[in-house]
């Protein structure tokens, strides 16, 4: 190996499932709170009339003010400080100039970078007033996150976290995506292990306490499949239906789970209230 690989060696995805120790905790709990922070931001500035490209101009400020450096500037190409992700767009939306409008439902997803941690979010938005299915879409999307992530413990299996998911949303007669996953994270923006949120109990890599990575379930309302539009990047549904994402940073700790990016100011539930 030569001395620059060596040097890079420790920051390459490996094939195997990082155990992480108390200062990578202590790293995944500044940047979480970061991009919980600049999501808060988002939360009292989006509105009827204001731009996803305003949105990620609040993103990128914030992280800037904060030393902090966006994950997905110049990653992979991409060019924005945010994924904003309107409608039927399930993941990977690029910011622009056009107006949100009422009835909109968008994704804010934000990743920052922090002393080399990297804290990964997301959360809905409702623009104005909403469709009834939108917010039930909104509400069931929050609770099979929160479900998936209330698997997690050691000694369980990922596909745990898949199963919980899946078998709570499904009988809402919504679908779950396949093709983009939730992923580890830490030094690493997308490290292993790959984390379905469809799944059978038992099933993939034990879970064990100093594994880092993001629980991130994109539900639509119709069909699960997607496609990417001619720009690269952005994902839509085939059939054009309604898709909603919230993402949250985990670590596996001795007794179950520590979430890394929950808001300081409690904004991370949705609010509609639908009887689940
Ligand atoms: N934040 C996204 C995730 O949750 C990744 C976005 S990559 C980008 O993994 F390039 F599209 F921004
Ligand atoms: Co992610
Ligand atoms: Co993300």
């Amino acid at each position: 190996m030569s001395y620059v690989e060596a040097a890079s060696a420790p920051l390459r995805k490996t094939g195997h499932i990082r155990l992480h120790g108390p200062e990578a905790f202590a790293g995944m709990r500044r940047a979480g709170q970061l991009a919980a922070q600049a999501l808060d931001l988002v939360h009292e500035m989006v509105g009827i009339g204001v731009s996803t490209e305003a949105i990620d101009k609040v993103v990128f400020d914030f992280a800037m003010d904060s030393g902090a450096l966006p994950a997905t500037l110049m990653y992979r190409g991409y060019r924005h400080s945010s994924c904003t992700s309107i409608n039927h767009v399930v993941c990977h939306g690029i910011p622009n100039e056009k107006p949100l409008r009422e009835g909109d439902i968008v994704n804010v997803d934000v990743t920052l970078i922090v002393d080399g941690w990297h804290g990964d979010s997301s959360r809905m938005f409702a623009i104005g007033e909403i469709p009834r299915r939108a917010e039930r879409l909104i509400d069931v999307t929050y609770e099979s996150m929160m479900r998936g992530i209330r698997a997690i413990k050691p000694g369980g299996h990922i596909g745990d976290i898949g199963a919980a998911i899946q078998e709570f949303v499904e009988p809402f007669h919504m679908s779950v995506v396949r093709d983009f996953c939730g992923h580890g994270v830490g030094q690493l923006f997308h490290d292993e292990p790959n984390v379905v949120h469809v799944g059978r109990r038992g099933e993939g890599p034990e879970m064990l306490p100093g594994m880092i990575f993001t629980v991130e379930p994109m539900i639509n309302l119709g069909r699960p499949h997607v496609k990417v539009l001619s720009d690269g990047w952005t994902a839509v549904t085939r059939d054009r239906s309604l898709s909603a994402q919230f993402e949250h940073a985990i670590g596996v700790t001795e007794t179950g789970v520590e979430i890394f990016t929950l808001s300081p100011k409690g904004y991370h539930k949705p609010v509609f209230g639908t009887p689940l």
